[in-house]
């Protein structure tokens, strides 16, 4: 296949509100993101405000119920086969021929298993900064300030109870280990006196409006044809 006749295929996964989703439809449908297309949403709730977006612009959306592993089994090191639900949801995105799986605002952790079905192809938004290779407890601002590298759910509020100044968001590619892989782009962002962990929020989904269409841009160069 020629570059010219390429498309990557985005599978975007949700568990939300999908504004991440909402910015790269709109890139894709003001001709920013040429040579790319969404062939599949996925959820895990069925009342993900998201998929009603995706619907809007006739994607296909697909709610997939997710199987949490029960609580007595969260101190046994997980199989190296995939669960039942990622087996699922790898089914699907084969049969959509899904080249780039996006992690937008998806609230369950993949197992390596399940990443090794798709190397370097599956990317997530962090609403905090992380080091270039994704690991590391410290990160260091372009002012050269170093702050806690905040992982995991509650990344915004960790950053406001640190007492830092400065936050961000990056995106990276996803491995086995939670929030911890290479970034590809990020944006530093001020907090503001007051701010609480909402409105912080939402200053930092402005930047990764931004920034997931960026990285699936870039993401895209090292996929094409030569
Ligand atoms: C984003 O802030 C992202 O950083 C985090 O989940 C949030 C998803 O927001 N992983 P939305 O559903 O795209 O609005």
């Amino acid at each position: 296949m020629s570059s010219q006749n390429f498309s990557l295929r985005l599978g975007v996964l949700i568990s939300g509100s999908g504004s991440n989703l909402q910015a790269l439809i709109e890139a894709l449908e003001s001709q920013q993101l040429p040579g790319v297309e969404i062939a599949l949403v996925v959820s895990n709730r069925a009342d993900a405000y998201g998929l009603q977006r995706a619907l809007k612009h006739n994607l296909p959306a697909i709610y997939l119920p997710w199987k949490q592993r029960p609580v007595e089994a969260r101190f046994i090191a997980p199989k190296p086969t995939m669960s039942e639900s990622e087996t699922r949801l790898a089914t699907l995105l084969h049969l959509f021929q899904v080249d780039l799986v996006v992690l937008a605002g998806w609230m369950r952790i993949l197992s390596a298993a399940f990443l090794e079905q798709f190397p370097q192809r599956v990317i997530n938004i962090h609403p905090a900064l992380l080091p270039d290779d994704g690991t590391g407890s410290i990160f260091t601002t372009k002012n050269g300030i170093q702050i806690p590298a905040f992982r995991g759910l509650h990344a915004v509020q960790q950053a406001l109870d640190a007492g830092v100044k400065i936050t961000g968001s990056c995106v990276h590619f996803v491995t086995p280990e939670v929030d911890a892989g290479p970034v590809i782009c990020r944006e530093e962002v001020i907090i503001e006196e007051g701010d609480t962990e909402e409105m912080l929020h939402e200053r930092l989904k402005v930047v990764e409006h931004r920034l997931i269409v960026k990285a699936v841009e870039s993401v895209k160069v090292l996929h094409e044809p030569a």
